[in-house]
């Protein structure tokens, strides 16, 4: 249970509130939003702070520091969204944008720019967080999907303002909390993803908590190598090898059943149209690589999936992305969207997945944070979440 003050802990009544979401959100060639998940699932939070005619005060980063990326079609998108007129205030520094705060009324909203456009936010720069925390009277965190940066304006800000968290952080955590410390058994876990090394931490807190690990993914091929199987071109980290070994042995001392694909689809190159066929997933041909689990292996899920009290997601199977690959992908989602468990899915390219085969609403919990989610399965303390005010 999140044991971090809520913004229902704290008087928000005519005071302005400076609140960090994560409007990170993907934009297509033409700059629309193709994926407003993370705008939707924000507006609890603003709503509640208009209701008790708070001062909305809203920020956020979009993309890289250096790619000067615009907040304009997340301000469109929220004004639509709160039927309300969210204007964009392009610099934070400006007298114009000091006037516009310094005269807000009670229920006004406004959008700060991406605080990436400087690179004092990636770098907590105290004297940035103070000019963000000028502008209110309280901070509220509701940026799950950063809460894993300290940065100026998810950790920084926390230094000068009473801080606490919104309805987004508070949901996130319930739900991944309870999903893997408090479990509806038996727990099966679902890991998938290109690489061992990025994958190693969760692999091993996973394996102190479920009854099942089943994995999928490019990484599969680490796995096989080290047992000695023949993985072709498939892709492999060959000094992960050692790894690769002692999680299967940890997965054994600790009575974890763990699931290795067995057969897989293979093709000559990663590319949309191309010829594929099923081997096993240890007798790859050289010049072919293994890039979605097979149907034996989508059987073996199947069964698990069907067991289980909770399964946890993080990682493609496959690579969903493109058609001759998706498969796999497309039916852990379905299994998972028809069965009775209570079933969790890690953000980023997993969420991205259910959300592409239209199967969001029938999953318990879809993550709105791809690297927070990862670190908070892992057992890692998120700085942004840290920082707030206890209970
Ligand atoms: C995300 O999309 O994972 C978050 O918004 C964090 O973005 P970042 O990885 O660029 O820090």
């Amino acid at each position: 249970m999140i044991n971090k003050k809520t913004v229902k802990d704290i008087d928000v009544s005519h005071k302005k509130v400076l609140v960090r979401c994560d409007f990170n959100v993907p934009l297509d060639k033409n700059g629309e939003i193709t994926s407003d998940k993370r705008i939707v699932e924000s507006l609890k939070t603003i709503k509640y702070l208009i209701d008790n005619n708070a001062k909305v005060i809203l920020c956020s980063h979009i993309g890289k520091t250096g790619k000067n990326i615009s907040l304009a079609p997340v301000a469109k998108r929220l004004s639509e969204l709160l039927n309300v007129n969210v204007p964009l205030l392009k610099d934070i520094y400006s007298d114009e944008t000091k006037n516009v705060i310094d005269n807000l009324k009670e229920k006004e909203v406004v959008l700060l720019e991406n605080t990436r456009m400087t690179e004092m936010e990636e770098k907590n720069d105290p004297e940035f967080a103070k000019k963000l925390a000028s502008f209110a009277e309280i901070f509220v965190n509701d940026a799950f999907g950063t809460a894993h940066r300290a940065h100026a304006s998810t950790e920084g800000v926390t230094h000068y303002l009473p801080s606490v968290s919104g309805f987004l952080i508070e949901k996130e955590l319930e739900a991944l909390d309870n999903g893997i410390n408090n479990p509806k058994r038996p727990l099966v876990a679902i890991v998938g993803g290109s690489k061992v090394s990025s994958k190693i931490g969760v692999l091993n807190a996973l394996l102190d908590k479920v009854d099942t690990l089943m994995i999928g993914g490019a990484m599969t091929y680490t796995f096989i190598k080290a047992q000695g199987g023949k993985i072709g071109n498939s892709l492999c980290e060959d000094d992960k090898l050692d790894i690769a070994t002692e999680v299967v042995k940890k997965a054994k001392d600790k009575n974890v059943k763990f699931i290795l694909p067995v057969d897989n689809v293979v093709a000559d190159k990663l590319e949309s149209g191309v010829k594929t066929h099923i081997t096993k997933v240890d007798e790859i041909e050289d010049g072919y690589m293994g890039l979605d689990i097979g149907p034996e292996t989508i059987k073996l899920f199947e069964e698990e999936i069907n067991k289980a009290g909770t399964v946890v997601w993080n990682g493609p199977v496959g690579v969903f992305e493109i058609d001759e690959f998706a498969n796999g992908t497309r039916k852990i989602a379905e299994f998972m969207a028809n069965s009775n468990a209570v079933t969790i899915i890690g953000g980023g390219d997993s969420a991205a997945a259910v959300e592409k085969f239209g199967l969001e609403d029938k999953m318990s919990h879809v993550s709105t944070g791809g690297g927070a989610s990862l670190e908070f399965m892992e057992g890692k303390k998120l700085p942004g979440i840290e920082a707030l005010l206890d209970k």
